[in-house]
């Protein structure tokens, strides 16, 4: 399994993303959202880490790296149903976490549908909580700590 550093995506590169990724999503994502709009707005502003196994894309996620408010918001996370259930969320995050610690970003927010409860499970395993009720879905947060030298720490 290959995890990327945090990277951009072109549009077109972001589009063929989320069209493989549309049915790992429940509700699928193309059922929400146009996927070709929503591709234009996230190579504009959001960064990447994917993850390849055999050369195959197996696990993607999008992330807003906010400097100046110290924060990183993630909109979508997703792994192929075939590859679930075996750490690929989970590196994934490890390598958000590092981005966090390189950058002095001390808080990840993202939401998750109340119903959705293999996510929410898996972000509650990685130490999310939840910070804010929004009807059908969650705001959740996850603090990352301050060493004795004030940089960021995440173990
Ligand atoms: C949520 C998601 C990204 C987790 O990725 P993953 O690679 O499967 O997660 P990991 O293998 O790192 O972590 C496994 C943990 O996640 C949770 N989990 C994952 N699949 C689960 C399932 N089918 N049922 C219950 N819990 C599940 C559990 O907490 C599990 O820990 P456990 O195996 O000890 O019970 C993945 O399930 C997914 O892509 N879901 C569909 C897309 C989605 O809903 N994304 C989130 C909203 S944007």
């Amino acid at each position: 399994m290959i995890v990327s550093d945090i990277l951009r995506l072109t549009q077109q590169e972001v589009a063929n993303v989320l069209h493989m990724f549309d049915k790992a999503f429940s509700p699928m994502l193309s059922s929400e959202i146009d996927l070709d709009s929503y591709a234009r707005k996230l190579s504009k502003r959001a960064s990447f880490i994917i993850v390849t196994l055999g050369g195959h894309f197996i696990g993607f996620t999008a992330c807003y790296v906010n400097l100046e408010q110290s924060k990183i918001y993630v909109p979508l996370i997703g792994v192929l149903p075939q590859n679930q259930r075996i750490g690929v969320g989970r590196q994934m995050l490890d390598t958000l976490k590092k981005v966090c610690c390189n950058n002095s970003i001390n808080i990840i927010m993202l939401e998750v549908y109340k119903n959705n409860h293999k996510a929410y499970s898996f972000y509650i395993k990685n130490g999310f909580v939840k910070a804010e009720d929004r009807g059908e879905k969650w705001l959740m947060s996850l603090q990352l700590g301050t060493n004795k030298t004030g940089n960021v720490s995440y173990e």
